[in-house]
């Protein structure tokens, strides 16, 4: 049987790595993103997966987005909760705009994906749920306020889900990573990331998202069933949780 796969911000980064991974690994996968056009036609073209375009921080919006994959593509079976954004800012600088954009797309994203996809997974007695959290969600960072609390909130409803879904066949699981090579640290200043960052990763060097591609595929196997709740870092032994 072939199983399909979501991937909320699919067609970039680390995304872009997990949906590839799952393709490879022999699942069906539709990839989300937001709105650049543009890298997800690449994406689109390069991969031959089929890609969507919705506002994941929009109740609305998901639900109809994945409708249209499941009507598509077929019945979800692996979610895999990736797109997030950062607005950094020390947080007596911090706007409104920037704690909701960010509260609202890592963290209310997760509510609004999982509850479309939670019925069917049930209803068919497996599901994979795996939320793509972070490092700074572990241990806090300066400046992403905002963005430690959303992401420490990914983990926290990884567990209470797992614990309502364990009964059913369904798992879910969170994959904090560390620093990976993307657009959204290589927009981290040159001098900020050689002197503040390198030396805080014991292997010395950032990852690769691959690196976070191949704990996707591990956590999405069928003969993963017994591995729920957790929270697996793919950090290089920058924070030892
Ligand atoms: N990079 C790291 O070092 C690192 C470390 C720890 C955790 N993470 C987490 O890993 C995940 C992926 O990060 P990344 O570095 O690969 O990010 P990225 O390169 O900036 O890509 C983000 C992806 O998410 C999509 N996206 C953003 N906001 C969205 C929204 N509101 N609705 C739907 N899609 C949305 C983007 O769509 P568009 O292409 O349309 O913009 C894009 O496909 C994030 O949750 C991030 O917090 C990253």
């Amino acid at each position: 049987m072939t199983r399909t796969a979501l991937v909320t911000g699919g067609t970039r980064g680390i995304g872009a790595a997990i949906s590839k991974a799952l393709k490879g690994a022999g699942y069906n996968v539709a990839a989300s993103y937001a709105g650049n056009d543009e890298a997800a036609a690449k994406f689109k073209a390069q991969t031959g997966i089929a890609v969507y375009k919705w506002d994941v921080a929009s109740f609305d919006a998901c639900a109809a987005g994945v409708k249209k994959v499941e009507a598509e593509v077929g019945p979800v079976d692996v979610l895999v909760n990736n797109a997030g954004i950062t607005r950094d800012t020390p947080f007596h600088k911090m706007t409104l705009d920037q704690w909701n954009a960010v509260i609202n797309t890592n963290l209310g994203s997760l509510f609004n994906m999982s509850r479309q996809v939670i019925e069917g997974m049930r209803a068919r007695k497996f599901g994979r749920i795996i939320n793509i959290s972070s490092i700074n969600g572990q241990k806090g960072q300066f400046g992403q306020v905002n963005y430690s609390a959303s992401k420490a909130g990914d983990i926290g409803f990884t567990k209470a889900l797992a614990l309502e879904t364990a009964r059913g066949g369904i798992t879910v699981n969170a994959i904090c990573p560390g620093y990976i090579n993307t657009e959204m640290v290589q927009a981290v200043p040159k001098d900020v990331l050689e002197q503040k960052i390198l030396p805080l990763i014991p292997v010395n060097r950032l990852g690769e998202p691959e690196e976070i591609a191949r704990a996707v595929v591990f956590l999405a196997a069928d003969d993963s069933a017994f591995i729920t709740g957790s929270t697996l870092s793919v950090n290089g032994g920058q924070y030892l949780a």
